[in-house]
């Protein structure tokens, strides 16, 4: 007999395939975290780790959790989900909750997310409960793997690919899809998106708008060694490209998405002769009340300008305003090689090998 509920959720986590110019192909997802969450949840169940009634333990910015939650709730886990104030919203949390999971909010006082505080509230957990399993999105090497699907699907829908582009918050989908992908096509460049005060490329952590993308800590998933160039986007150019993919193209993406959409066109309009893919992780159905609304954004302090910047070319790593967008070659390095003295800036995450 089939089962229904297994292919639902593969379905579920297959992009649609968009075309945003003629040589940019967007792969856009209703949810990118349930490709890692259910392979992670299935390479634990085959190893024995994860049986009928272990309680699942995650710190998440809010997608991992939830594609952890609906398969959690359909297979019939326990999971408790650790989040931090500044992250979640009361719809989202209630989304949750209708799903079973026990939701811990650390209380986040810098805005930043305080992947810290939250990974030690994990730890806390884990010590009452020893039989549980934690996922360990950031430093877990299947989260990578598990874009296999996703670099197999675009090379079916794009065939040669010169250059990909993604965000970075866990490094798993732009590394995993990349290393893949590098096995097909050796040139491959790979574009990183990340935005300003995130530490994941050397910047000091700070107060971050745009969320789901960046990390106040490193994760094991991010392979700095496989980065041509990294751009940080600010909020207000991806809130305005967001919009605009909805306007343009019927593209109802998440301002991740849209982060890595005009990084994605800018490298298409810089070299028109080459394919650029591109990972969009999530719809915008979460952002309507602040990204989709003018009232909003209008609040916004220095939310008044209506052109998309182009990139300022950085020699040196430096924070920008919500405003501003920079980019920097960094060139297959090490995070040591390229920011070296400045590394006092990096906090490796507990746990990290
Ligand atoms: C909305 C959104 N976009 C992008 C990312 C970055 O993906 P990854 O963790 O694979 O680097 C995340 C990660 O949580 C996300 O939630």
């Amino acid at each position: 007999m089939v089962a229904l509920g297994a292919d639902y959720f593969r379905a579920l986590e297959t992009p649609r395939m968009a075309r945003l110019a003629p040589n940019v192909f967007a792969a856009a997802f209703p949810l990118m975290k349930l490709m890692p969450a259910r392979y992670i949840l299935d390479r634990a169940c085959a190893d024995g780790v994860l049986t009928a009634g272990t309680r699942i333990v995650e710190t998440t910015s809010g997608t991992f959790g939830m594609a952890l939650a609906l398969l959690a709730a359909a297979r019939g886990y326990p999971l408790t989900l650790v989040t931090a104030a500044s992250l979640i919203d009361a719809t989202y949390a209630r989304r949750l909750q209708m799903l079973g999971v026990s939701l811990v909010v650390s209380p986040d006082e810098q805005g930043n997310g305080d992947q810290r505080a939250r990974l030690d509230e994990v730890n806390r957990i884990r010590r009452y409960e020893p039989g549980s399993f934690w996922p360990r999105q950031y430093d877990n090497p299947e989260n990578a793997i598990a874009y296999a699907r996703l670099a197999e699907l675009l090379v079916r829908t794009v065939s040669k690919i010169d250059y990909l582009v993604g965000c970075v918050g866990s490094g798993g989908s732009l590394c995993g899809t990349g290393t893949f992908l590098r096995a097909m096509f050796p040139d491959l460049a790979i574009i990183a998106v990340d935005t300003h005060r995130s530490v994941l490329f050397g910047q000091p952590a700070g107060k971050r708008l745009l969320r789901g993308l960046g990390n106040s800590v490193l994760p094991a998933n991010l392979q700095h060694d496989l980065v041509d160039e990294v751009h940080w986007i600010g909020a207000y150019p991806a809130f305005r490209e967001a919009s605009r993919l909805l306007r343009q193209h019927g593209i109802f993406q998440g301002p991740t998405s849209a982060a890595a959409a005009l990084a994605a066109r800018w490298v298409a309009r810089s070299h028109p002769d080459a394919r650029v893919a591109l990972i969009m992780a999530d719809e915008g159905y979460r952002y309507v009340d602040t990204v989709f609304n003018d009232a909003w954004l209008a609040k916004l302090p220095g939310w008044s300008s209506p052109t998309l910047p182009e990139p300022i070319l950085l020699s040196a790593i430096e924070p920008a305003s919500e405003a501003e967008w920079t980019r920097f070659a960094w060139e297959r390095r090490s995070l040591a090689e390229v920011v070296g003295a400045h590394s006092d800036n990096q906090e490796p995450a507990p746990g990290r090998s």
